[in-house]
């Protein structure tokens, strides 16, 4: 794979402060493009833009609680504001809450849908005007929870199938417009998510034990390894790819 090109690109990140996010926005920084970093914690958002600007990068720093109706609205706004257009929406923020039916209630629940589903259809409706002036390129974070039955993440997984659910119906709705939306579905990634999923410490480190094993490659992946995929579905080389759901997951969906 050549090194991704997005040089003069503008392109969005949500979840920019940590984890996978934090490292599509450094890559696309050193890419070449200008970045807006979109996240409710401003110190991980000033620490990724930290990085971003120590490998040459321009960024803005966007706060924003994406389970809020008119954060996408502001979001794009505010980026087209600074950069003058909109080429890449990265729809990357989630919130986790695991366990079975009984285990996740309403506000767990609705929090998810909200920022894991609901937010990326709102994002992509407000830059909508922009992607297709820029004929740009959409990126949902998936998951292999969406991907595969999850009895363990049922409401997650319900969400993350939502989301890339859209990813197929937005690119055939958008294909001529020459605006692509293609998904990332990672397996298990070492990143803070899993400090948050709503299980006691040692039951985390059973669960991440046992996915590890279920992983034909036998470990876990760390964020620049989603990244770089991101970043060529981003790149427009890849202007024949769209409606693509990648499995970056050690084969365990294989
Ligand atoms: N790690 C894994 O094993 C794994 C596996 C499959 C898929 N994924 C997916 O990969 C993506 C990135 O997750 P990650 O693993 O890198 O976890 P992470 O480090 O926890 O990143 C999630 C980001 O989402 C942001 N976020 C959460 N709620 C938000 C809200 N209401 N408004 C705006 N931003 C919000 C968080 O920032 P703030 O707290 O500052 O808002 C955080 O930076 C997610 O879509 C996740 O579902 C992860």
């Amino acid at each position: 794979m050549d090194k991704p090109v997005l040089v003069d690109r503008t392109v969005i990140v949500t979840g920019a402060g940590s984890g996978i996010g934090r490292a599509v926005a450094v890559g696309a920084t050193r890419a070449g493009a200008g970045v807006a970093l979109v996240g409710r914690r401003e110190s991980a958002l000033r620490a990724t833009a930290e990085d971003c600007e120590a490998v040459g990068g321009k960024v803005l720093v966007v706060v924003a609680d994406l389970a809020e109706r008119a954060a996408a609205g502001r979001v794009v706004a505010e980026t087209v504001d600074r950069f003058g257009g909109l080429y890449g929406l990265v729809n990357n923020a989630a919130v986790a809450t695991l366990g079975g039916i009984e285990d996740v209630d309403d506000d767990a629940v609705e929090a998810m849908f909200a920022v894991n589903a609901i937010a990326p259809i709102r994002l992509l409706r407000a830059a909508l005007p922009e992607l297709r002036r820029a004929e740009g390129a959409v990126v949902n974070i998936g998951s292999a929870s969406g991907r595969n039955s999850s009895p363990r993440a049922i409401a997650y997984g319900a969400t993350k199938a939502a989301l890339l659910h859209q990813t197929r119906s937005a690119a055939k709705l958008l294909a001529a417009d020459r605006v692509r939306v293609n998904a990332v579905s990672p397996g298990v990634v070492v990143t803070p998510i899993w400090g948050g999923v709503g299980l006691a410490p040692d039951v985390v480190e059973e669960r991440l034990d046992s996915l590890r094993a279920a992983t034909p490659v036998g470990r876990l992946a760390e964020p620049e390894e989603i990244a770089r995929w991101v970043l060529a579905l981003l790149d427009s080389r890849s202007g024949f790819v769209t409606g693509t759901i990648l499995d970056v997951d050690g084969g365990l969906s294989a």
